[in-house]
Formats: C-alpha cells, structure tokens, sequence
C-alpha cells in the first residue's frame, strides 16, 4: 500500500510518500519559518494561506522524486488535529479533493500519534510496548503506548507546553522565533551553574508538569541581570538545564513504573541534543533502550503523517465522507484499529 501524507497543522507544510514495502519513498517540507519571523510567533492566517499556496507544488514536487505518478497513491493521510483550524482545513481539502480525483480512501490522523509514531520509520524502532515523552509546542505528554492506538496517559502538562516554555523563554532573551533551537545554541556558551532554576512539581510525587513558574523565574532573572551576553547565555543554560532535569526525574519515575522496556522521545522539543543525552542517560540506567526520530522528523514533517495513516489505513479505517477537522483533539481519544474482519 502506498499513502501519500499531508502536514498542515501550523507552520510546516509537509508532504511524503509511505510504501508498505518499500518504506519512505520521498519527502518534501516547507517552513514558514521567514513568514513568521516579524511577528515573532505563528499568525493563523498567514499559516492557512501560505499551505494554500505551497501544498500543491509540493506533493507534485514529492511524487516526482519517489519516481511515481499520481495513479499509484493507494490512499491519502492528513493531519486532522490537533492544531490551527484554518491550516488543518487546507490540508483536509487537499486530502479530500486528491481522494475524489484518484478514487483511492483517505483518512485524517492525529498530529501527537504520528509525532509517537516518528522513530518508527528508523533503522532502530522501538519494540512495543513503549514510554513515549511527547514535547511538542503545544503538548508535553507522558504516554504507556501498548500498540497502536491504545495509549495510557502517565503525566501531562498542567499548564504551558514545553516548547511555548522554550519559545517564551527564548522572547524574553531577545531570541528570534523560533525560539527552541535559538535558545538552545546560546545555552550551549552558556556557563553553568550560573543561575539556578526550579525543577517544577518533581518534589512531589506524580507524572505531571508544570512549566508556566519557571517561565516567571526566567523572567526575574532577566529583570535583575545586566543583560550581557554572557549572561543572557547563562540563563538559557540554566532553563534549558531545569527542563532537561525535570524530565529526566519523571521519565525515570515513569519507567521505573511500568518497566517497560523502550523510552520513545518525540516532537520538536526532542530535537534538544541536551535532552537527548540526558534520557539516553536515564534509560541506559534503568536498563531501557532510546528511540528518538532523525531530527528533521522531530519536528513536524509529512514523514510521521503519511507512516501514522498507512499504519490506520491498512487497517482498514478511512474518513467516512466529509470529516470534520479537530483542532482540539486528545490522543486518548484514540482507538486501536479494528481487527480485520
Ligand atoms: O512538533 P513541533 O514541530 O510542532 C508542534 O506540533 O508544536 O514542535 C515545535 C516546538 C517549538 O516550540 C520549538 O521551539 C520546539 O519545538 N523546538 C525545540 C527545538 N527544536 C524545536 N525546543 C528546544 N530545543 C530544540 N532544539
Ligand atoms: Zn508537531
């Protein structure tokens, strides 16, 4: 089966070619990052419209480099949600329209179980059942997957997402949009130890995060500093230093609880190098295996899009006609597909 994905969820138009067989055939990805830059944050209507112009040249421009016509697509998947609603729609009626003109199933997926799903289209993919860490810019999630669809939710986010920690962190350092891997590179010259940051809700016990406190910490510390570049280095790698931290004590408390045995660490936020070694460090210790995405595939893309619908797909389920975009959509909502009659 050969699925064609489509992401249009915020500010990445992504497009590319699953084969059951064959594996990924192509992808292609647009960033709006220049067309958000002077607002310093995504501005829905500017997203919506900029996938209107980009989508279809990109699924031309996908389809030529796996080498195959149109007549091939077995079935198309979109993101149906969660994420801006005039953006899902784009990719929606693109999905909708391609399913029309190629008779083929199509079916709208969600944007946090293909993020889930992502280190699945490496050489090494996680064995069931997993943890997965799921940080994305508007989800921070701690996720038992048994399999497909049946997910058990450990420990969420009660208030920001760590990315939009990342990207107001990152605002109030003076750091261009997007935020995340801006703050990140000044962390890395940042001295540590310098400044330190609380490590939220980790002095009691549960799975849950909270990240809006350290964000006001953050903001003191700016306030009193002289604001050098050293300094505001410093600070960086001292927030990026308690994110990392708080996630490493829960992940451990999170494996330790279910004892499974492969730690998945997915979305954007996952792309963190510090991140990554620290729970690579976590699970190694608790005798658990780490699977992450390449990085391109941390943050969103057509890749996971396209693998989470031929995964559903091949199952069988399909949009039954016109299906309504879910901007707020929770991943336990899911089910496992249907067995096959
Ligand atoms: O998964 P994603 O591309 O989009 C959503 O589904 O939200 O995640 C985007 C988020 C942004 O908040 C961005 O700043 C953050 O991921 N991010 C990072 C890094 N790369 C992206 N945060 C920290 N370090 C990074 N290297
Ligand atoms: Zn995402």
């Amino acid at each position: 089966m050969i699925v064609l994905g489509i992401e249009t969820s915020c500010d990445e138009t992504g497009i590319a070619v699953y084969a059951g067989e064959r594996g990924l055939l192509a992808h292609r990805l647009h960033s709006q990052v220049a067309t958000h830059a002077d607002y310093g944050g995504v501005v829905p209507e500017l997203a919506s419209r900029d996938h209107v112009r980009r989508v279809l040249p990109l699924v031309s421009d996908c389809l030529a480099a796996s080498g195959l016509g149109t007549g091939a697509i077995d079935g198309v998947a979109y993101t149906r949600g969660p994420g801006l609603a005039g953006a899902l729609l784009v990719g929606r009626s693109v999905a909708e329209g391609l399913g029309w003109a190629l008779d083929c199933p199509v079916l709208g997926v969600h944007h946090m179980e293909a993020h889930l799903l992502a280190p699945m289209l490496e050489a090494a993919p996680p064995a069931l059942p997993f943890l997965a860490l799921l940080v994305s810019g508007g989800h921070t999630l701690l996720v038992e997957v048994a399999e497909l669809g049946r997910y058990r939710l450990l420990g969420e986010s009660l208030d920001d997402a760590a990315g939009e920690a990342f990207d107001k962190t990152a605002k109030l350092l003076g750091l261009p949009y997007p935020g995340g891997p801006q703050l990140e590179a000044l962390a890395r010259d940042g001295e540590p130890g310098r400044f330190h940051f609380p490590r939220p809700m980790t002095d009691r016990p549960g799975l849950d995060f909270s990240f809006s406190g350290l964000k006001t910490a953050v903001v003191s510390a700016v306030r009193e500093a002289d604001r050098d570049e050293a300094t505001r280095a410093a600070i960086a790698r001292a927030f990026q230093d308690a994110v990392v931290e708080t996630f490493a004590i829960k992940v451990r408390r999170a494996l330790e609880q279910t004892g499974v045995g492969h730690l998945v660490v997915a979305g954007g936020v996952g792309a963190n190098q510090a991140l990554r070694s620290r729970l690579r460090e976590v699970a190694g210790s608790c005798g658990a295996l780490m699977a992450c995405p390449r990085l391109e595939f941390c943050t969103d893309n057509g890749a996971m899009i396209a693998y989470a619908g031929y995964r559903r797909l091949r199952a069988g389920e399909r949009d039954a006609g016109a299906c309504d975009i879910r901007p707020r959509w929770p991943l336990t909502e899911l089910q496992a597909p249907a067995p096959a009659a």
